[in-house]
């Protein structure tokens, strides 16, 4: 092999290596719902406790952060109830679940919002609209099995 075959195979690893890396960079679904409901779950309980503190502002910013790329990932994938559902009520049964997933980022943007503004009072009401969600939520996505 000389130094243009090297450089010849150089170049090929390097453009079999870009598309898989933007699949990576891409691929934004994460864990599955259930295990991002579990974050949601933590920073609903952290944030409960510490919104208030202007000492905790900083990890209140995180936790939130955390929160809505949880959502972010859960959003983009199907709650298990689909698994039993034909192919168009399940459709419509994730374009519903997306939209209702989206009422929660928006509540959760809201909070970080405030929190940014300094304004607790704000920010707990929009944690108890982005808690409000849950109870309707599961109803209609995670019935009883
Ligand atoms: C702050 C609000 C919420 C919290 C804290 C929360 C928390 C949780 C938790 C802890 C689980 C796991 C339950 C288990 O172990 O079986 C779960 C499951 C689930 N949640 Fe939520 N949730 C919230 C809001 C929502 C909303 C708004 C939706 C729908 C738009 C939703 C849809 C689901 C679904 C579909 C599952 C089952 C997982 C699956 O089917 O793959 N949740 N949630």
């Amino acid at each position: 092999m000389n130094a243009r075959h090297v450089l010849a195979a150089g170049l090929i690893a390097v453009a079999a290596a870009v598309p898989s890396y933007f699949a990576i960079a891409g691929d934004s679904k994460g864990p599955p719902i259930k295990s991002q409901m579990g974050v949601l779950k933590d920073g609903m309980k952290k944030l409960s406790a510490d919104l208030e503190d202007p000492k905790k502002t900083d990890a209140n910013l995180e936790a939130i952060l955390k929160m809505q790329e949880a959502v972010h990932g859960a959003k983009q994938q199907a709650p298990q109830a689909t698994s039993k559902q034909e192919k168009d009520a399940k459709e419509g049964f994730v374009k519903e679940y997306r939209q209702s997933m989206i009422e929660l980022e928006k509540a959760l943007l809201d909070v970080e919002n405030a929190i940014l503004a300094g304004d607790a009072a704000k920010a707990k009401e929009a944690l108890q609209t982005a808690g409000g969600l849950k109870e309707p939520g599961h109803q209609k996505f995670n019935p009883r099995r």
